[in-house]
């Protein structure tokens, strides 16, 4: 069973000033077929996680592991970690000019799977997961966000997460900006990948709105760039009831 292990990790971003540092010492341990939900306040570093175990290039890991299948993760480009089954679906999905949905989405899953998926069943396939995400398929021939709203972005970026299968999913905001339909769907796409059991899911949210779609089994509380309590869904209800001042008092992440 595929498990990431993140140990004592502290990520600093190159700033004017030198560097900052960001991440103050995290452990987490994923499971496949596990979700984990992430909450926490603005800037306390949750999408520099997410950046950190994708491995932009931006943020420098100064100390602390991460490991999946005791598989050394920082050591890892970024080509290596996606085909050892890391996700990311970005908070902000950038455009990529002049690459449709399509040759996107293929040239991926041939890089991620090692051979070119056989062209019938692929067509088939991406038929079928765009439609469950009801996403219109003249898409398909669009380029990579380009123009596309929030919410087709999102959906975008699950459309991925279904065909590419991983084995961690990080999932940074993927409900923000979505109407209640899109949340739905996009919350039906996430479980139908997590349903199958092979895949453990960190789901970085701010709102309790798409727990009630897909339910974690754990939840984190992130602040000042450390998991500041675990617990179960009942975290989030609190934490919605009561913000997270608890956690931020006695220091900002400056
Ligand atoms: N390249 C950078 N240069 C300077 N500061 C940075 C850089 N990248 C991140 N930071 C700072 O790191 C902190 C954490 O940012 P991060 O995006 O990880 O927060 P977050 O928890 O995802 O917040 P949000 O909930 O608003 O998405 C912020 O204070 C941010 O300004
Ligand atoms: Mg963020």
């Amino acid at each position: 069973m595929a498990t990431l292990e993140i140990h004592d990790l502290h990520v600093s971003v190159e700033t004017e000033n030198g560097p900052r540092e960001i991440l103050r010492g995290v452990d987490l341990t994923v499971k496949q077929g596990e979700t984990h939900a992430i909450m926490g306040p603005n800037g306390s570093g949750k999408s520099t996680l997410a950046y950190s175990l994708a491995g932009h290039p931006k943020y420098t890991v100064t100390s602390g592991t991460v490991t999946l299948d005791g598989e050394d993760v920082l050591a890892m480009t970024v080509d290596e970690r996606a085909r050892a089954g890391v996700f990311l679906a970005m908070q902000y999905p950038v455009e990529v000019p002049g690459v449709s949905v399509s040759n996107f989405l293929r040239t991926s899953a041939t890089a991620i799977r090692g051979e070119a998926p056989k062209l019938r069943t692929w067509v088939k396939e991406v038929k079928g997961a765009m439609e469950r995400l009801s996403i219109d398929p003249a898409f398909a021939e669009r380029n990579v966000n380009e123009g596309f709203s929030g919410g087709e972005k999102k959906r975008h970026e699950i459309l991925q997460l279904e065909l590419l299968k991983p084995r961690i999913a990080i999932l940074d905001e993927t409900d923000s900006g979505l109407d209640v339909d899109a949340l739905r769907v996009v919350s039906e796409g996430v479980n139908r990948v997590a349903e199958s059991g092979e895949v453990g899911t960190l789901l970085i949210t701010h709102y309790t709105r798409i727990l009630r779609y897909i339910k974690p089994d754990h939840v984190h509380v992130f602040a000042n760039g450390r998991i500041a309590e675990s617990g179960g869904p009942e975290l989030a209800d609190k934490l919605e009831n009561e913000g997270y001042e608890a956690y931020v008092k006695g220091g900002a992440t400056a």
